[in-house]
């Protein structure tokens, strides 16, 4: 009794460990793929009015680039696609306890799954595609591309803003009563980083006429470092230094040199901040605001020093009484009137752009 216990264990344990041979791969892509039972152009279900369940999982990469000047998102992204195909399903029993194959894609029935609305190719399946197919009929695909998508920027708040980007997917070849996206889940793969930061990525789903449609909404945020250190921060110091103008003596000859050299110094900057933004924006980016307006304040200083030159010339000229004030105290009303302002006014606007 013992011994035939063993015998049954061990023979058990056989069948157990039983492992599958080439010839049973034969078997099953033969018994699969018999013309008279899958015909990969139609849909493969039992009956027509019966579903095609597809869940959709979309990882970005979070080494994001945003082409301002053409308001383009670049990204990778990852998209595992699960489907259920009712007639790849068999008893893996039967073929030597085989569960999975893996074959092209070009093989079996796929949703053409496409992203709309994408710059330059929107087709995501090639055919030399691998999928993994498990006995119970699920079919598994995993897309790795790079995607561009068109976004709308706001670059109110240049260089602290925030961007979102949303690109959508559909099926080229079935419609609502064919194909159910049941089950969207999105998440971020570490391939490094960039100049963006993912704050949240999230999928919705919706229906468009008879399509299921999944949206793909990803949210970023500029690491501003860079602009800071070349354009905010000298920007700012020029403007601060500039009412110095007024300190500068009448006489000395430098006074309105100066005064013109900084004026031409922020038309520089809007040149380059005007290369990096978008060339027609429905917003308007309050650090250019910034620069045109103390480009502005920079034209009245000029304005002002030639005059209280020539004020001061006219008052060597004649060396009388007639001017009561003399220039060096409007120089000096001038200089702490304009540096009162224009620190309330970048004080203001960095308060307005940081927050
Ligand atoms: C395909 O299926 C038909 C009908 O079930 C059967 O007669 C035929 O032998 C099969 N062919 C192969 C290659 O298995
Ligand atoms: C699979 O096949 C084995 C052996 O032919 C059989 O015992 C088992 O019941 C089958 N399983 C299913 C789910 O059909
Ligand atoms: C959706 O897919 C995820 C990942 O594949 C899985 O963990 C989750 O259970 C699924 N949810 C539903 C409702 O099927
Ligand atoms: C994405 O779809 C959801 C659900 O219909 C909708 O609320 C959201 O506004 C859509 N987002 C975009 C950017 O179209």
């Amino acid at each position: 009794m013992y011994v035939f216990k063993v015998l049954l264990l061990l023979l058990m344990s056989f069948r157990l460990s039983e492992t599958a041979r080439y010839s049973d791969q034969l078997k099953l892509v033969s018994y699969l793929f018999n013309n008279s039972r899958y015909d990969r152009r139609f849909r493969p279900v039992i009956n027509l009015d019966s579903l095609t369940e597809l869940s959709v999982h979309v990882d970005s990469g979070n080494s994001i680039e945003i082409l301002e000047e053409s308001q383009i998102m670049k990204t990778d992204v990852w998209l595992t696609m699960k489907w259920s195909d009712a007639l790849l399903k068999w008893n893996s029993s039967n073929y030597g306890g085989l569960s999975q194959i893996r074959l092209k894609v070009s093989d079996v029935w796929y949703p053409d799954m496409a992203i709309k609305f994408a710059v330059g190719k929107s087709k995501l399946f090639s055919d030399d595609f691998n999928v993994i197919i498990t006995y119970d009929g699920t079919v598994e695909i995993v897309i790795m591309t790079d995607l561009k998508v068109r976004c709308i920027l706001d670059i109110m708040k240049f260089p602290f803003d925030e961007q979102s980007c949303v690109f959508y997917l559909s099926a080229l070849n079935a419609n609502r009563q064919e194909l159910l996206i049941t089950n969207s889940t999105v998440g971020v793969k570490d391939v490094g980083g960039g100049q963006w930061k993912i704050l949240s990525i999230k999928s919705a789903k919706f229906l468009v006429s008879n399509i299921d449609m999944l949206n793909v909404t990803i949210n970023v945020k500029r690491h501003p470092s860079f602009y800071i250190i070349y354009i905010v921060v000298p920007l700012i110091a020029t403007a601060q230094i500039n009412p110095v103008v007024f300190l500068i003596p009448p006489n000395s000859g430098e006074k309105v040199s100066t005064a013109v050299t900084i004026l031409l110094s922020y038309s520089v900057y809007l040149n380059i901040i005007s290369s990096v933004l978008p060339q027609t924006s429905d917003s308007i980016s309050i650090l250019s605001l910034y620069i045109a307006s103390v480009l502005v304040l920079s034209g009245i200083y000029t304005f002002l020093c030639v005059l209280i030159v020539r004020l001061s010339t006219i008052e060597n000229e004649k060396s009388t009484n007639i001017r009561k004030i003399p220039p060096s105290l409007i120089d000096l009303i001038c200089f702490i009137i304009f540096t009162i302002l224009i620190t309330a006014f970048t004080i203001s606007i960095l308060m307005f752009i940081c927050f």
